[in-house]
């Protein structure tokens, strides 16, 4: 595997990480704050990202790529509200989803089609999870600070998620 396809891809494996214990954070957070639905959401979340990771490890090692096991920066752990907590949510999508793109951009520079077709399950998953993260801010912002309808939300959020193809 070329140099700068290994790099980007350990760099990947700490995005992921980074991703899983972020949506960790927000899942305590959550559960601290009572919104039992929304943390929920979050630890599945979470879980979710450790697996991209580990397929990556996996994926490297297969290659016989040079796995590095990164430290990870702190999460954000405190929230102003609901909708900060989905924009933090979302905003961490779009950054994995251009970092990707990075990695595409370098299998197809440097011909390697394998690791180009492996990353396209990835592409996949994200064109998903940024329309989840965006249905559910959408659903966010038509509340406003309507505080039973953050109570419905909460309630509501697994089929959210599931109606989005993603739980
Ligand atoms: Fe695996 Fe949602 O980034």
């Amino acid at each position: 595997m070329h140099t700068s396809i290994e790099n980007l891809l350990n760099d990947q494996i700490k995005y992921e990480a980074q991703a899983s214990m972020q949506y960790l954070a927000m899942a305590s957070w959550a559960d601290s704050k009572g919104f039992s639905g929304v943390a929920n959401f979050f630890y599945s979340q979470s879980e979710e990202e450790r697996l991209h990771m580990t397929k990556l490890v996996k994926f490297v090692n297969e290659r016989g790529g040079n796995v590095i096991i990164p430290a990870l920066d702190l999460p954000s752990d405190t929230f102003a509200s609901l909708p900060s907590l989905f924009e933090k949510f979302l905003s961490s999508e779009i950054f994995v989803t251009e970092q990707i793109n990075k990695i595409i951009f370098e299998c197809l520079d440097k011909k390697d089609y394998n690791v180009h077709n492996f990353m396209q399950w990835y592409v996949t998953e994200q064109l998903e999870e940024e329309a989840t993260a965006r249905t559910l801010l959408d659903k966010l912002n038509i509340i406003g600070d309507d505080k039973s309808g953050y109570y419905l939300f909460d309630r509501d959020i697994e089929t959210f998620a599931a109606a989005e193809g993603n739980a």
